[in-house]
């Protein structure tokens, strides 16, 4: 039932209420400075080498999601959007690592974006609440969105591809990574094709991710004890991923499947 109204789209109507409420509660309460990620993480098994400033280490694997969706493809010099940029340790490092002229980080939490604004200043990385659904931004402004681990929280995932389109130039890339219900995978293919996307690559993670979540376990049980109020702990495990959480089971049972795609903005009208 809790993995059924975290993670399926459109189902409940107060389920962008729900998350708002949250992630501005979590905001609020917790302000730890070096916390500036909250995504599941990815790991390659293999070497996880992607050279990192020491102050980034902390969260490795957080990063190492980013990179695995984003440098994909050469974002040097370009203007990208992040939507869903949470504490904004995504759009920060997508800033320093990849060298685009401009990132432009959005979130529906006001007090997300007060503590990325406070957090991360650095020229050419800006940070405005703004919804997924229904964008405030101009149209064919953006050379790439990056979406990473927000759009379950979403009532209407159609309204957000078809935002993500009039955001981008013509031929932008949608770079984007979620978890879906098993059963709802093929669905949100044939949604990104009829918002008018190419698939260039989409590929299924889930393996690298709960690896990753395996590796995180301690560090973010720690969290949630020393800094999450007793009666939200069960929320936040879930949230968090722990082991033994529902999500964490659903991972582990592929009832969840997470997956990153590369998608262009490639429709016959736009040339
Ligand atoms: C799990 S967090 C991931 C944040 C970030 N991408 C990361 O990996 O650290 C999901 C984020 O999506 C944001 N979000 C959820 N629904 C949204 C919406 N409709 N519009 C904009 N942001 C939204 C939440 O406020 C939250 O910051």
């Amino acid at each position: 039932m809790l993995n059924n109204f975290l993670a399926r789209p459109n189902n409940f109507p107060l389920r962008r209420l729900f998350w708002r409420f949250w992630y501005n509660y979590f905001a609020s309460k917790y302000q730890d400075i070096n916390i500036v990620l909250m995504n599941y993480g990815y790991t390659d098994f293999k070497t996880d080498r992607l050279s990192l400033d020491h102050t980034d280490e902390r969260e490795r694997y957080c990063i190492q999601l980013y990179h695995h969706v984003a440098n994909v493809v050469p974002l040097e010099g370009l203007d990208v959007l992040e939507v869903g940029c949470g504490r904004g340790g995504g759009a920060s490092y997508l800033r320093r690592y990849l060298n685009p002229q401009s990132v432009t980080g959005v979130d529906f939490s006001a007090n997300n974006i007060q503590f990325c604004r406070q957090r991360h200043q650095m020229l050419g990385l800006e940070f405005s609440v703004d919804d997924a659904e229904s964008l405030s931004l101009p149209d064919h402004a953006f050379d790439a969105v990056v979406n990473i681990e927000s759009s379950h929280c979403y009532r209407q995932i159609e309204r957000f591809f078809s935002e993500v389109f009039r955001v981008l130039r013509p031929q932008g890339y949608f770079l984007f990574a979620d978890f879906r219900p098993q059963e709802a995978v093929e669905a949100t293919r044939k949604q990104l094709i009829k918002a008018g996307f190419s698939i260039l690559k989409q590929e299924a993670i889930t393996a690298n991710v709960l690896a990753a979540m395996d590796l995180e376990n301690e560090r973010k049980l720690g969290i949630i004890k020393t800094k999450i109020p007793v009666g939200f702990h069960g929320l936040a495990r879930w949230f968090a991923g722990i082991q033994g959480s529902p999500v964490y089971e659903a991972f582990h049972q592929g009832d969840l499947e997470y997956w990153c795609y590369l998608l262009q903005q490639s429709h016959p009208s736009q040339g």
